[in-house]
């Protein structure tokens, strides 16, 4: 066999089929609503903009050190000391290619084969493939809507095992949009901090929140911060998703030993994306208009999806995410065929003109996940064509 055991096991996404079905026929001239989009819809800031021109004007165009240039790793620290409450020295800082590169890394300095890594469900479909890349098992958590489709306490202990290594934390969630309170970070805390476990806590979307503050688990206590692998980056905060920077923070010796591995992967992060990183995070941020854009969104969409007695959301209180619990509609039909899972609803709603991502591969076959980085006039089309799907299906 040609390809490695390692790469067979690594699923193709079950979203593509969808996506190209729907650009073929928007290809075609269909008009197709795409609530798929997993990043904002502003353009990046200007000021932003601006600073990587300059920086390509003063010559940055060459290696810089493979963990990402003191200046901008001395930025995150900053960063991480002020909005965060988490000190650490920038040498426990390390900027990759965008924050995926960064949770590759953290799971590639810890992981060896076999080690279980601990994931609630419905999770970001690209933890499990990254666990599995570094020869990882993945154990999944099912939460549900009794636990507000989060992790508890009992749950998490429930799943450790000796073999337990990591524990992979997303707040604000994608696909879900919930997000742990501080005093739930700190009850998985208390069950993590008798262990040696490392929590590897995605914190993407902190600055993306409606009426809550996004805390960081690492604020614990030392310990628990020394346990803490704290992924962040500009994608989402900074409409950056092109720019391909993200970072991470965690103790001196998973930073050395990720540092080794990324200096012989890509030698560094791009130079001039750095410099613009930089001016981001010290130029203070646009993004509180923009969170007030998609919070009118979002309360739009929670208004014509609560009238939809087949559809229920999960109340989204971070990302730009309406995860979608469809599963009333399981078992009827549109156009003769039956729905019966989330990939059938999405691929028959597509007929109606709106694409979607299934829940499948998020690990929650009951939903679909609607993106509200989408322009509201997109919204209400797409809401109008979702709702005469339902109404047709018999
Ligand atoms: C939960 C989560 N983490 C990490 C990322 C990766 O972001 P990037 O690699 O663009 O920094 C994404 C992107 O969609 C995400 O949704």
């Amino acid at each position: 066999m040609l390809i490695s055991k390692k790469a067979q096991t690594i699923t193709i996404s079950q979203t593509l089929a969808i996506s190209a079905k729907a650009n073929k026929m928007k290809a075609e001239g269909m008009s197709i609503i795409a609530f798929t989009a997993g990043e904002p819809d502003c353009a990046t800031p200007s000021y932003i903009v601006e600073s990587a021109k300059t920086a390509l004007d003063q010559g940055k165009t060459k290696y810089t050190p493979s963990s990402g240039t003191e200046l901008l790793r001395k930025a995150i620290v900053e960063k991480l000391e002020v909005e965060n409450g988490l000190k650490y020295n920038f040498k426990e800082v390390i900027v990759s290619n965008g924050a995926k590169h960064s949770l590759f890394n953290a799971l590639y300095a810890i992981i060896d084969d076999g080690d279980e890594v601990i994931i609630p469900a419905p999770y970001w479909l690209t933890y499990p493939e990254l666990v599995k890349m570094c020869g990882g098992t993945n154990v999944i958590v099912n939460t549900t809507k009794e636990t507000g489709y989060k992790i508890t306490p009992a749950m998490l202990e429930k799943a450790i095992t000796p073999k337990t290594k990591a524990f992979i934390l997303n707040s604000p969630s994608n696909p879900s949009g919930v997000v742990y309170s501080k005093e739930e970070l700190y009850e998985l805390a208390k069950v993590i901090e008798k262990t040696d476990i490392i929590i590897i806590s995605d914190e993407i979307y902190e600055k993306i929140t409606y009426g809550i503050e996004a805390v960081s688990i690492a604020t614990y206590s030392e310990k628990i911060k020394n346990q803490t692998v704290v992924v962040n980056g500009l994608s989402k905060s900074y409409a950056m998703t092109g720019w391909r920077i993200g970072y991470l923070a965690c103790n001196r010796e998973i930073a050395d030993a990720i540092d080794s591995v990324q200096s012989h992967m890509t030698s560094n992060p791009n130079s001039m994306a750095q410099a613009a990183a930089y001016t981001a995070l010290k130029g203070g941020s646009e993004i509180p208009a923009q969170v007030k854009v998609y919070e009118e969104r979002r309360a739009y969409m929670l208004k014509r999806v609560k009238a939809i007695a087949e559809l229920e959301a999960v109340d989204p209180q971070g990302a730009f995410y309406l995860f979608l619990d469809v599963s009333k509609s399981y078992g009827k039909k549109s156009k003769g065929e039956v729905v019966d899972s989330s990939i059938k609803f999405c691929s028959k709603l597509l007929e109606y003109g709106v694409s979607c991502i299934p829940g499948s591969p998020f690990g929650n076959d009951n939903f679909i996940r609607l993106s509200f980085a989408v322009s509201m006039e997109d919204i209400e089309e797409g809401l109008n064509r979702i709702e005469k799907f339902i109404k047709e299906l018999v």
